[in-house]
Order: C-alpha cells, then structure tokens, then sequence
C-alpha cells in the first residue's frame, strides 16, 4: 500500500515548523528530504565500520567495501544496468554530464561534428558541451521546443543528422516538467551513429528507468534527489562505450600499475574513480534505492501523476496563475511551474513565512525562460511524502499572497 500519510513518518524533518506553521515541503526537484533508513545508514557507517574502501585488508575496510559494492550493485539493479562495471559513482548529475564532456567528447569531437540537446536543458546539460564546442570545433545544435513546452519532433531527422556525434537530452524538465521521449531520440541519434546521453536528474528519483530499455550511452543521475545524501551521483555508461574512455581524474586507486614514467588503469569502474570516494554517502544511495524499491517506482509515478493533476487543477482554478508547460499530467514529471503578476521572489518570500517551501528563479534553465520571455517562475515540485492536503495549503498561500500583493498595488498606485 502507497501511502504517503504514512511514508511522511519516516522522515523526521517533515514534523518541523517553520515560520510558526507545519513545513509544507514542495521544493523537491531541487532537493529531496531524508528517510531515517537513509539517515540510519549514515549513522551506522560512521559509528561501526568507516574505513578507506578498496585499500585496507583489515576487517573494517573490508566491510565499508563489500557496503560500497553492494550499492553499486543496488543502483544498477535500480536502472536495469546490465552489470555493475559500467555504474560508476561521481558527486552529482552536473559532474556526471563533465566526465563524459571532459573524457569521450573531447576524445572523440573533431571540426565539423555536431552536438544537439534541446531548448530546455539544465544548464549543467548545456554549460559543459559549451566548452567541448570551444576546445574541438564541433558546433552545438538544438531540438526545439513547441509553445505548449513539449519537443518538436518534427526536427528529429534534420537536427540530428549524420554529422552529429553526440545527443544529450534532459528525461524529465525540472522547468516545464515535460517527459521526453527518449526512446525515440535515442533511435534517432543511434541511427546516425552518434553517442545518446540521458540527463535523469529528475526521472531516475520519480519513475522506473531502465538503460537497457532507452538504448542510452550514458545517464545521469543525483542521490540528493532521490533521497539520499547530497555529493553522492551516478553516471552509467554502456560497456562498449565505457572500453574505450580514457579516464578523467588521475591519481590513487584508478591504476593498476605505476611507474615513474607512465600507469596502467585499473578495473572498470574503478578507473573512473579516482582518490578515495564518497563511500559513506554511496553507501546511503545504497538504502535510498531500497527505501525506493521497497514503494516501488510504479508506485512513485502514480502518486506523482496524481499529484500533477490534482495541483494544476486546484491552481489552474485560480485566474492569476499561468501554469507553464504541458497541460497533461501523463506527459509530465510531478511538479508545476507557473507565473503569476507578483514577482516569484515576493511570492516565495510570502509562503515561506506561512511554512511553504517552494523555488522561485529560473531554476538553472534560463536559455528556456528567455525564450518564454520570463526572468523567473515559481515551482511547486512533489514526491512520495507530498498530499493533496499540502497542494491545498498551497493554494490557500497562493490566495493570500495573490490578495496581498493585489491591494498592496492597489494602495501604491
Ligand atoms: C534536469 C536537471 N539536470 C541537472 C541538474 C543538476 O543536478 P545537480 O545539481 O545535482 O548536479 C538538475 C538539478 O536541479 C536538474 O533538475
């Protein structure tokens, strides 16, 4: 049984108040709140067996290894990687999207190849193929977006052409909340044989996802979305693909042999990894995707699915919102961004002093909100612990602020 009445009890931090009222958390998609299993698992590591992984052959260390490994194993289970080898353990989605720029893109990109993402990317599936442009010669290129804030994929087949060598495309849009059809980019893109790079920031945490199934080269993806602690992520790379990357980072534990004058690398994926790693945290990952299988990803969509519904109606039912992005809540990810005549900072400054926590900015997709003509929108973004009670204090926030900030113009001009 799903029921997020009785998933908010595992999370301490949803009891707190804040600004004298119960928190009302809807800033999900930027960050994700705690299980006291994941917070556990910390504890627990800290407490009894932390030691350097991979290194020592005392007891110790051979625990927080076999911990470490075992959540290698967790996460690719959790998105169907065919084997651990090709799961390799980064801090975030951001440095995920910088290896495969920093490493295969700059290995393979020559003058005259093409990159193409969409009009809607994060900036950290933007920021890096930048620099690969600037450092290779190759140019980057967009699929455009229709102004109901789905992809046009009518320019599929000339965008990626047979000069494009890498696609990378966001799965879920943290702005307009769209859920691409990755399939069918990935075919496209694997057609023309360029290289299919998912950005799953916000999909691994809010739906099943399975590599195997969307054909991808790489994915990205972060814990601190999905539960777990922040400076843990993942970027999975296809074994074929993975042979021939060089390594990124360079130092300690990534070798096999050194000698003064060169190195030889070390196992997939360890070779990825360079210096000790973030193992507490990895281990942590490790009993979020627990926490996450034991709801069942399934799950974790429908209640996101209804979520959406439930808060475009409800908002959608006040005349000064504009909600932004696709109007079905199937085509999208559990969360809204929407504008309104206040400005989103007065208005998340409004809510936050009645408990609600909601994101206001451009939210990292500022090439999207200058094309929509915005500086900035709101976000009201949900997940497994969020119910309909909490989307109805939003709006009741929304009133209030809306009221507020209409007289207090009225009084002002
Ligand atoms: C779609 C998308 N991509 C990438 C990122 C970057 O994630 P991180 O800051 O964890 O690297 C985010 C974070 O909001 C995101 O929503």
């Amino acid at each position: 049984m799903f029921d997020p009445k009785l998933i908010r009890k595992d999370f301490p931090i949803l009891s707190r108040e804040v600004n004298g009222n119960p928190l009302v958390y809807l800033d999900n998609a930027a960050t994700s709140q705690k299980p006291r299993q994941v917070i556990q698992a910390l504890v627990e590591c800290y407490e009894q067996y932390n030691s350097n992984v991979h290194r020592g052959v005392h007891t110790m260390s051979m625990e927080a290894t076999d911990k470490y490994e075992a959540a290698r194993q967790k996460v690719a289970y959790l998105i169907h990687a065919p084997s651990v080898e090709g799961v390799i353990f980064v801090r975030n989605t951001t440095e995920a999207i910088n290896l495969v720029a920093n490493t295969w893109a700059i290995q393979n990109l020559r003058p005259g190849d093409e990159m193409v993402v969409t009009e809607m990317e994060h900036h950290s599936n933007m920021v890096p193929w930048q620099k690969v442009a600037a450092e290779t010669g190759a140019s980057l290129h967009f699929l455009p977006v229709t102004p109901e804030g789905t992809l046009d994929l009518s320019f599929l087949d000339t965008v990626i052409n047979e000069r494009t060598k890498l696609v990378s495309v966001v799965h879920v849009s943290n702005f307009l909340g769209t859920i691409n059809p990755v399939k069918a980019i990935g075919r496209r893109a694997h057609q023309v044989g360029a290289r299919f790079m998912v950005d799953g920031a916000q999909s691994v945490p809010h739906m099943p996802v399975d590599v195997m199934d969307m054909d991808c080269d790489f994915l990205a993806f972060s814990g601190h979305k999905m539960m777990a602690p922040p400076g843990i992520g993942v970027l999975y790379v296809k074994s074929l693909v993975l042979e021939g990357m060089e390594p990124f980072l360079r130092g300690g534990e990534m070798v096999r042999e050194v000698w003064y004058d060169h190195a030889t690398w070390n196992d997939l994926p360890m070779r990825f990894e360079a210096g000790t790693p973030n193992f507490a945290d990895a281990i942590a990952l490790g009993a979020a995707v627990d926490y996450m299988q034991a709801l069942g990803m399934d799950n974790v969509r429908r209640h996101e699915i209804e979520m959406a519904n439930y808060a475009m109606k409800a908002m959608g039912e006040l005349k000064e919102i504009t909600i932004i992005g696709p109007t079905d809540p199937r085509l999208r990810g559990g969360l809204v961004a929407f504008t309104t005549d206040v400005h989103p900072h007065d208005l998340g400054t409004f809510l936050d002093q009645e408990g609600i926590a909601i994101r206001t900015g451009h939210h990292c997709v500022m090439p999207m909100h200058t094309k929509l003509g915005l500086a900035a929108t709101a976000r009201a973004s949900f997940y497994v612990y969020n119910t309909n009670d909490e989307v109805d204090m939003l709006v009741e926030g929304l009133k209030k602020a809306l009221a507020y900030f209409g007289s207090h113009a009225r009084r002002t001009t």
